[in-house]
């Protein structure tokens, strides 16, 4: 599994020749000029929730490659609406996909559209693969619900959002990693805006304190997991 981070909350994950965005917010991305969205080639998008952050580019993208939007059921209906492809979805449900088996998990945050319609309720993904799982929490609060995952599920990266203001900061971070019982995260969701500018060198720390690596990626950086 290769993980390319593309800014914000924007992954793109690559399982099995299977190309996946999650949350592409990139175009009106300022740290992100060097990313073509336009490029991008994609076979299913994920999205956690509806608010802008997450889904600016995803029409775009969607256009592009006929992608199919994976999200809750309301987001889901929303594209399907707009005419394209999608597979709706709602918290605790699994589906086995191509790239491997895909759930939606529990948040707690909001999710409307940028014109303030209903975007369903807010979630996250755990993704299974034959060699590695991992859980992208979407934007969320630092919630009991993470404890119920590694009684399913074995996680061997947590992708958390550790801006704070919107969002968990690095303290809960350190905290949800011990909930999933993972010692590996990847930080996001962070420096987009003013109000989630953090350290990074004193996130890593926190996080090394506690016994924990906490990676951070520059925008266009790739990891193998
Ligand atoms: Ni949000
Ligand atoms: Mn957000």
């Amino acid at each position: 599994m290769k993980i390319t981070y593309l800014g914000h909350a924007s992954l793109q994950i690559e399982i099995a020749g299977k190309i996946l965005i999650v949350d592409p917010f990139i175009s009106a991305n300022e740290l992100a000029k060097h990313i073509d969205v336009n490029a991008l080639k994609v076979d299913y998008i994920l999205i956690t929730h509806a608010h802008q952050d997450h889904v600016l580019d995803v029409e775009t993208i969607a256009k592009n490659s006929e992608a199919i939007i994976i999200s809750n059921y309301e987001i889901a209906s929303h594209y399907e609406r707009l005419g394209f492809k999608a597979h709706p979805m709602n918290h605790g449900g699994s589906w086995s996909f191509e790239f491997g088996k895909l759930s939606y998990t529990n948040a707690i945050h909001t999710s409307s559209f940028a014109d303030g319609s209903y975007g369903g309720q807010p979630g996250g993904f755990i993704i299974e693969t034959t060699s590695n799982n991992i859980y992208i929490a979407g934007d969320t609060a630092l919630t009991m619900d993470m404890k119920l995952i590694p009684l399913q599920t074995n996680i061997d990266l947590a992708v958390l959002p550790i801006g704070d203001n919107f969002t968990m900061g690095v303290e809960s971070a350190v905290i949800a990693s011990e909930f999933v019982e993972c010692t590996k995260v990847l930080g996001y969701h962070y420096d987009t805006f003013g109000y989630i500018k953090i350290d990074h060198e004193a996130a890593r720390q926190h996080f090394k304190s506690k016994g924990r690596e906490l990676l951070l990626l520059d925008i266009g950086q790739e990891i193998e997991i």
